[in-house]
């Protein structure tokens, strides 16, 4: 019987709860994060640590079979990908903020202006729904700083407690959109695997359940 490969973030904010969430349903998994590959001791499931953005790129090929992920990843880098639960873990939000004296109250607001974000696709995306053009600058990490550094007007980043804002000071001044961490299937799993998965979103629902 084949395994079904499952992939979660390597390290970072979501890996501790995906391993829980995998623990809970019954998962045991071996090793630490050391290796990028684990087999379950209990179960036909294989488990790959990868790169945060790199998952929707692995769910579209079928390299993987499917993913532990927030689902504002998906929506930037693989819109098309189907998600069968809200895990309920990783909330966040996806914001625009902007430096605390900034007369900006909204995206409109910065029309023109420069943006600095991780997550281009997502910006280009509401810029187009409200008819807005501004300068994209992409960052991969850190990009609260970009207003200080005069790099950018506003920037679009996670927001979860807030306090790298806070610490920035800059202000959210609107939502782009809301989060949490999902669990996402690529459109060329087997059947075969599919059986398995539907196993494992069985027994995450009653765990779900069960905390509620
Ligand atoms: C993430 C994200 C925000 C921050 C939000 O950054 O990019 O900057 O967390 O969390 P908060 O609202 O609780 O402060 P992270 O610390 O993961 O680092 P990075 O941006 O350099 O990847
Ligand atoms: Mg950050």
């Amino acid at each position: 019987m084949s395994n079904l490969r499952i992939a979660v973030q390597k390290s970072g904010r979501l890996n501790e709860d995906s391993m829980r969430i995998l623990k809970d349903i019954g998962i045991s998994i071996d090793n630490g994060k050391d290796q990028l590959k684990a087999s379950a001791r209990n179960f036909p499931v294989e488990v790959f640590y990868l790169r945060n953005g790199d998952i929707p790129q692995y769910l579209k090929d079928g390299v993987v079979d499917a993913a532990i992920i927030g689902e504002n990843v998906l929506i930037e880098k693989g819109a098309d990908i189907e998600f069968v639960e809200r895990l309920g873990f990783s909330k966040c939000k996806v914001s625009i903020a902007v430096p605390k004296e900034s007369n900006a109250n909204s995206l409109q607001d910065l029309d023109g202006q420069r943006i600095a974000t991780s997550y281009p696709e997502t910006v280009k995306k509401f810029l187009k729904e409200k008819n807005i053009k501004a300068d994209i600058h992409i960052i991969n990490g850190s990009v609260e700083i970009a207003p200080n550094i005069g790099l950018a007007d506003g920037i679009c980043d996670i927001v979860s407690s807030g306090s790298t804002l806070f610490k920035n000071g800059l202000k959210e001044i609107e939502v782009l959109l809301t989060s949490e961490a999902v669990l996402a299937v690529s459109s060329k799993i087997s059947a075969e695997r599919r059986a398995i998965l539907e196993k494992i979103q069985f027994r995450i629902q009653s765990v779900l359940k069960g905390q509620n």
